[in-house]
């Protein structure tokens, strides 16, 4: 394996990982590319000529016990890490079949924590630089309408912060990426409201150009309905959707 940074995506088939992959390999990186689907993922690369900087591996986040033998597995220890995989059921599905729910916990969530404490306790590791998780603006207060899904986006933004604070000795950066719309395939059915939605691409480019600052928010219009969210009172909140 070269010296070239490696940035390891785990959820690659994402919309929003399949951007990362484009803007970290044309800034030079080698993208070891996680996912399930290692088939779409692989026709995705081919169209896109990446075979020399790319390599899909095929990573399940709800396999916890698959974890540490896939880090230990990989042709070459990270300097980045992205954990995108993420799944959303309707609030009101969830509540009723709780398969659904558990889906979420165990990809949103714990999953999450089981291949991110062994890539944080690998202090073999010196070239970990920075883990990125990508969360979202449902986990900054519960809503009837998504609490669900929103209670697995804030327990994942509660574990990044700490893990920041863990790894900061050892001068890792992590950042949480607190996303509102993006127009990706889990959002596929819903009804949005278009003058919200952002594109991957665009989402991407935050991601990968991260700085020091723990909470990334694209766009402004997110940027005011973060805050809005995070210093209304209760009773306020109580009245959204
Ligand atoms: N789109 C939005 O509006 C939005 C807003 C805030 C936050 N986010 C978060 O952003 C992240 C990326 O999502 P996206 O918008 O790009 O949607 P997406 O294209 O649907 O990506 C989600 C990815 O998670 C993968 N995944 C689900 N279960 C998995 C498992 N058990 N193991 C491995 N991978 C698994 C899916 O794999 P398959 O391709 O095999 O299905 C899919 O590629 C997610 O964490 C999502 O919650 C999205």
């Amino acid at each position: 394996m070269s010296k070239q940074k490696t940035v390891l995506i785990l959820g690659a088939n994402s919309d929003v990982a399949k951007q990362c992959i484009l803007q970290y390999t044309a800034k030079g990186y080698t993208v070891f590319a996680a996912s399930r689907d290692v088939i779409s993922l692989e026709n995705f690369i081919t169209k896109n000529h990446l075979e020399n900087s790319v390599h899909v591996i095929f990573f399940d986040a709800a396999d916890f016990s698959s974890h540490q033998k896939f880090y230990e597995e990989l042709p070459a220890k990270p300097h980045i890490v992205i954990y995108a995989a993420g799944f959303l059921r309707q609030n009101v599905d969830a509540r009723r079949n709780f398969n659904h729910a558990f889906e979420m916990m165990k990809v949103n969530y714990a999953g999450a924590v089981s291949i991110l404490n062994i890539i944080a306790e690998d202090k073999s590791n010196a070239n970990l630089e920075r883990i990125i998780g990508l969360s979202s603006l449902s986990g900054v207060r519960g809503r009837k309408s998504n609490y669900i899904y929103g209670s697995t986006k804030a327990a994942f933004t509660t574990y990044l912060a700490g893990l920041r604070q863990d790894l900061s000795s050892r001068n890792i950066i992590v950042n949480v990426l607190v996303s509102g719309y993006i127009r990706t395939k889990i959002n596929e059915g819903l009804q949005l409201n278009e003058s919200l939605i952002m594109e991957p691409e665009y989402v991407a480019k935050h991601i990968v150009n991260a700085g020091n600052s723990f909470s990334i928010v694209p766009n402004w219009k997110w940027k005011v309905i973060y805050w809005l969210l995070k210093l209304s009172p209760e009773f306020l909140v109580a009245k959204l959707p």
